[in-house]
């Protein structure tokens, strides 16, 4: 599953994870040490281009608060009930959450979908958000395996994937399909065009909604629209607005104005189910 990101061969955890050799490492000892918290640094600081890169402690933070609170519930649902008319009980799967922040999904999957046989991964290049992933999965044994990583240079084998989530968070096509077995699915997430259009017609005054279009040339197996809206009180609101891109573009005076605006919140997803055919 996991390939080492200085020479590519393959990686192997310990047996034990909490045993005293407790590192991955590669035939050629290159080696990662599974820290405290149970994630494993697979970003050597060469391929790093700054310091700390992904989101900041406050967004993991607010994302982790905002998430907790299960107001993306219909998003998990659409997922896990799309995931239960294709998974079968007598397999065994590997699901890797792309940019997992946190790992609200992986979590939430977890619990949905507990019947069946699957191991949770997920990479981030954010360590402040792959520590929480990891605390918060309570565990140190293999079923959830949390990684430091660029999803542009992923560390995981070729072929070694069954599901694929990528939530509002960048991955190429290019990496994506290297790391799907043959009939694997990625579950791509991103806002639709009406996705918190109260907070735009606040922030922007040429506010222009794009509708997503589903990436060119792959198999699209599936499409779904998932929309609704969300009463939140101003500190749900300032969580959200602290999680998007909102947070470092608007002035503080239109950020008060979003969170202290009583009207009901437009939030809007597409869901596009791809699958990995081995022709394409
Ligand atoms: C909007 S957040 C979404 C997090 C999570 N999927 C969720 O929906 O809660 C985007 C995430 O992508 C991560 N990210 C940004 N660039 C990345 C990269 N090159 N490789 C991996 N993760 C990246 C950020 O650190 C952040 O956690
Ligand atoms: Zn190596």
């Amino acid at each position: 599953m996991w390939q080492c990101p200085i020479c590519t061969s393959a990686l192997h955890r310990p047996d034990d994870p909490v045993s005293v050799n407790n590192s991955w490492r590669c035939k050629q000892s290159h080696s990662f040490d599974v820290a405290k918290q149970g994630y494993v640094n697979l970003l050597p600081v060469q391929f790093k281009q700054s310091l700390d890169p992904g989101d900041d402690k406050n967004m993991v933070k607010a994302r982790e608060l905002f998430l907790n609170a299960h107001h993306y519930s219909p998003l998990i649902e659409t997922i896990a009930k799309d995931l239960k008319g294709r998974l079968t009980l007598d397999n065994s799967y590997c699901m890797f959450d792309a940019g997992c922040g946190e790992g609200y999904y992986l979590r939430q999957l977890n619990r949905i979908l507990a019947e069946f046989n699957i191991t949770y991964c997920g990479n981030d290049i954010s360590k402040n958000a792959v520590i929480r992933a990891a605390k918060q999965a309570h565990s140190l044994d293999s079923k959830h395996q949390y990684i430091v990583a660029s999803s542009f240079q992923l560390p995981v084998s070729a072929q070694s994937v069954d599901v694929l989530l990528q939530v509002f968070a960048p991955i190429p096509k290019t990496e994506a399909f290297r790391i799907l077995k043959n009939g694997g699915l990625w579950y791509q997430v991103v806002p639709n065009s009406q996705h918190l259009q109260e907070f735009k017609t606040i922030l922007y005054t040429d506010n222009q909604a794009h509708s997503p279009q589903p990436e060119e040339g792959l198999p699209l197996v599936h499409e779904y629209d998932v929309s609704f809206t969300l009463v939140l009180s101003p500190d749900e609101k300032a969580q959200l607005m602290a999680m998007t891109p909102y947070a470092h573009s608007a002035t503080e005076h239109k950020r008060n104005a979003c969170i202290n605006s009583d009207i009901p919140l437009t939030i809007a997803f597409k869901i596009y189910v791809y699958q990995h055919l081995e022709h394409h």
